[in-house]
């Protein structure tokens, strides 16, 4: 069994981000046709960019993943392009602001549970009916380390992650017989705007370098991860190859918490 996705149809949410883009690459580069998803759209059209560049085939769709319209105009898009969906990554998410619990504004706390938690929960609800009928399809959410543990400043985000994890095994359970899988990728600190910008809230003295090596040099092996390294686990947990693994959040952190 080779890693090909020679012919198949691939869905990337938040496809214009670090970790999205990357994906978005490794797909193409591996053979997919790939339906970059964002609301940014100059930051999905890079992408799209990116991948032609190298001789791939990508299409650029703008949409919230929060608002169930967009979500189902995506997934109608990919279809009419190309017929199927055979990867999708449920990947696009938001940090919110940097606070304490007890000074987070509320409507804030709706956007980030409306981004990172409706948003996977809607790309699953409109995805698995496609490849339920395929009887084909594999999912990789992206939750993160903020998956399993708490981090100061980021109650939201950290709660929503927890929740990736819980949609994605109860996904997984339902169409476990369908021939759908379903995993999570949970990173620790990849080097992407969405940490510079968390980075720039948690450092307190504004420092946010010194708070950057600091963080680095806690890491067991003192860096943090590419959006690339990150994309490879996506690829392979997508792929054949991992044709047993389902309904599990797989790491990718350098060896923290080990
Ligand atoms: N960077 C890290 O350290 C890290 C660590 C663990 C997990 N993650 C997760 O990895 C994923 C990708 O993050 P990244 O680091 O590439 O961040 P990023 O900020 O570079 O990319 C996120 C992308 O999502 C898009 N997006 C945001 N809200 C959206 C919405 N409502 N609808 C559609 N698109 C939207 C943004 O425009 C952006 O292009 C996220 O789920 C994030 O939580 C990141």
């Amino acid at each position: 069994m080779q890693l090909d996705f020679d012919g198949q149809v691939a869905v990337v949410t938040g496809g214009g981000g670090g970790i999205g883009r990357a994906v978005c690459v490794a797909l193409a580069r591996l053979g997919a046709r790939v339906l970059v998803v964002d609301l940014d759209r100059a930051a999905a059209e890079a992408t799209v960019a990116e991948v032609v560049a190298r001789g791939g085939e990508a299409l650029v769709a703008v949409a919230d993943v929060s608002r169930s319209q967009d979500v189902a105009a995506y997934v109608a898009q990919a279809l009419q392009a190309w017929g199927c969906i055979d990867v999708f990554m449920n990947n696009a998410a938001w940090q919110g602001p940097i606070h304490d619990l007890v000074d987070y504004p509320e409507e804030l706390f709706d956007r980030v549970m409306a981004i990172n938690v409706r948003g996977v929960f809607l790309g699953l609800q409109h995805v698995l009916p496609v490849m339920i009928a395929q009887g084909r399809g594999a999912v990789v959410n992206t939750g993160s380390l903020g998956s399993y543990i708490g981090t100061r400043m980021l109650g939201p985000y950290t709660a929503s992650k927890h929740a990736v994890l819980g949609l994605t095994k109860t996904a997984a359970l339902e169409v476990a017989r369908k021939g759908v899988r379903v995993n999570a990728v949970c990173p620790g600190p990849v080097d992407t705007p969405m940490l510079q910008a968390i980075e720039a809230g948690q450092s307190r003295d504004g420092d946010a370098e010194r708070l950057r090596q600091q963080r680095a040099a806690s890491i067991p092996d003192g860096r943090y991860a590419l959006p690339e390294e990150v994309a490879n686990l996506m690829v392979y947990l997508a792929s054949d190859l991992a044709s047993h693994i389902t309904g599990q959040g797989i790491q990718i952190n350098g060896g923290s918490h080990a």
